[in-house]
């Protein structure tokens, strides 16, 4: 059997493929959580939620959820690891001896320390010397990051952009059916690489390969969750504090001293280029189109991040796309503040260290050191991550928003415990990230927390009029589409 049709145009313009999905959903239609029969697709995304969480493909015991948690962004911070249990499965390399995963299939100071997974991105065959170790993704808005350029120099397969260097997923021409580096695809790699019970990986005995229902359930799921358009256009929407209206404006490029707008790699806070943007020459092959392109800001060269501190000065090099092109992807920004740390391996903790690495001389551990990538002054940096935190509470008002009105629907208390569990979940990073630099204290604070009362209390109308009323108060918009 071969990916079907359908799927490959999804590939190529995961847009059309959103179409036939949004237009039956109510306007704000996020889908993570459990999702009320009367949503199209719901059997399908619901069945995909219940095997990501609850199947092991008969592995080490670990399963999707393990290290994408739905409470926690569907993502791993060293908070969050320290929070559980010794005998969590995430820990499987730290079993008693006898254990075949002791050696060479993760490293537990590096994954306590710093929430690094290891990965083997240029394949299995030499497993002491070849590895890398990178963060967990959020998995939110895949549908908007996916998008592979045509003409950036990056080959194509892989289809889509998966993974920090957009080559995660195994690329198998000769496999049946063929593997191209999809989204789906990336599940098979997912479960070589995370679920085996020894490091033989042979399928049929130390997992389970995932049926084609199975990954079209999966693949369902994944794409469901989070935003599933793009973020509003930046140059038309008002922010009410006036530190992140700056902001915006210095995110669009204003007031810059040299270098590239943040604007210009993640057009309105996402993860594809702006069309219009002119890059200079030697930022990057030129391919004037909004897709997701690869970059080489050269995070993993840096001297003194934490995983080469935690490891003694051996973190390992990652070479990025392919071998040794250093290239990463652009990851989307309006979902950032909630979900630290940042960049592929987790070298900066905060929402504003990460705008100061943009903006300051980049010494790397060669002793090279190359000029800022965004000439903002200190100043501008607080202003842009102010600009972050409010974006991000938006969207996790939007999000709850969803969750709520999702858990009005469904009739079992189970599961309209779980939609209303994530929503609170989604109001608590809200006040984390605006309480984080001392934003919105008089309006969307006090609110966000009436919303939570009011979850608390099963008044869910009144959560979603204070939800709409938060976006409200810390976004203007030119045509409000709540
Ligand atoms: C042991 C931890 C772990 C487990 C278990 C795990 N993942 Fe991941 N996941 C990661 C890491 C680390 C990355 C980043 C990989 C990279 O950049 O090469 C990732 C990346 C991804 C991405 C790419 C996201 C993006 O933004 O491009 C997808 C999709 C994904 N995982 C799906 C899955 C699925 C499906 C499963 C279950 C079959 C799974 N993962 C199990 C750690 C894990
Ligand atoms: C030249 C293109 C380019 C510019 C300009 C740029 N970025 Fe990035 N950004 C990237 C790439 C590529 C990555 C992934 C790097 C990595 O992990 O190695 C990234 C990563 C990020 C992340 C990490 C997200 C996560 O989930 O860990 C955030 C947030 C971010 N950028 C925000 C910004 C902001 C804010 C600015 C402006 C101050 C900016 N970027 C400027 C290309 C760019």
């Amino acid at each position: 059997m071969s990916i079907p049709r359908s799927r490959r145009l999804c590939g190529a313009a995961p847009s059309l493929c959103a179409i036939p999905l949004l237009l039956l959903l109510p306007a704000a239609a996020p889908a993570n959580g459990i999702l009320p029969p009367s949503y199209p697709g719901a059997a399908l995304i619901n069945e995909g939620r219940r095997i990501f969480f609850e199947e092991t493909f008969e592995g080490n015991g670990r399963t999707c959820g393990t290290c994408h948690p739905e409470d926690n962004n569907h993502t791993l911070d060293p908070a969050y690891i320290a929070a559980l249990p010794a005998d969590d499965p995430l820990f499987v390399a730290e079993r008693p001896a006898p254990n075949p995963l002791a050696e060479n299939f993760e490293k537990p100071v590096l994954m306590r320390g710093a929430a690094l997974i290891l990965e083997n991105t240029n394949g299995f065959g030499d497993l002491a010397h070849d590895y890398t170790l990178r963060s967990v993704p959020h998995l939110l808005a895949l549908r908007t990051s996916l998008s592979a350029p045509a003409s950036d120099g990056t080959s194509q397969p892989p289809d889509q952009r998966t993974g920090w260097s957009g080559d995660g997923a195994p690329v198998d021409l000769d496999a049946a059916p063929p593997l191209r580096g999809t989204l789906r695809d990336f599940t098979v790699g997912a479960i070589v690489q995370h679920l085996p019970k020894t490091l033989a990986r042979v399928p049929g005995r130390d997992f389970r390969l995932p049926t084609q229902n199975e990954l079209d359930a999966l693949e369902a799921y994944m794409l469901s969750l989070g935003r599933q358009q793009e973020f509003d256009d930046l140059t038309t929407i008002r922010l009410t504090d006036a530190r992140a209206e700056r902001g915006r404006r210095n995110y669009l490029g204003e007031g810059l001293a040299g270098g590239v707008p943040c604007n210009a790699c993640h057009f309105n806070a996402g993860a594809n280029t702006d069309p219009a943007f002119d890059f200079p020459a030697g930022v990057t092959p030129p391919a004037f189109e909004s897709t997701n392109r690869s970059f080489a800001p050269r995070v993993e060269e840096l001297l003194d991040q934490p995983g080469d501190v935690l490891a003694g000065g051996q973190l390992p090099f990652d070479d990025g796309f392919g071998h040794g092109s250093n290239l990463f992807n652009a990851p989307t920004v309006v979902e950032a503040a909630d979900t630290g740390p940042y960049f592929h391996s987790n070298q900066i903790d905060t929402v504003e260290a990460l705008v100061a690495f943009y903006s300051s001389p980049r010494h790397l551990r060669n002793g090279e050191v190359l000029p800022p990538i965004v000439g903002l002054n200190g100043a501008q940096v607080a202003n842009v991550g102010a600009f972050l935190r409010v974006i991000n509470a938006d969207e996790n008002a939007r999000s709850a928003i969803g969750l709520v009105e999702q858990a009005r629907l469904l009739y079992r208390p189970r599961e309209r415990r779980v939609d209303l569990d994530l929503a609170r979940a989604e109001i608590g990073d809200a006040l984390e990230v605006l309480r984080g630099a001392h934003l919105h204290s008089g309006d969307a604070v006090p609110l966000l927390r009436k919303a939570r009362r009011a979850i608390a209390r099963g008044r869910l109308g009144a959560a979603i009029r204070h939800l709409r009323r938060v976006r409200r108060v810390m976004i203007v918009r030119p045509a409000d589409d709540d």
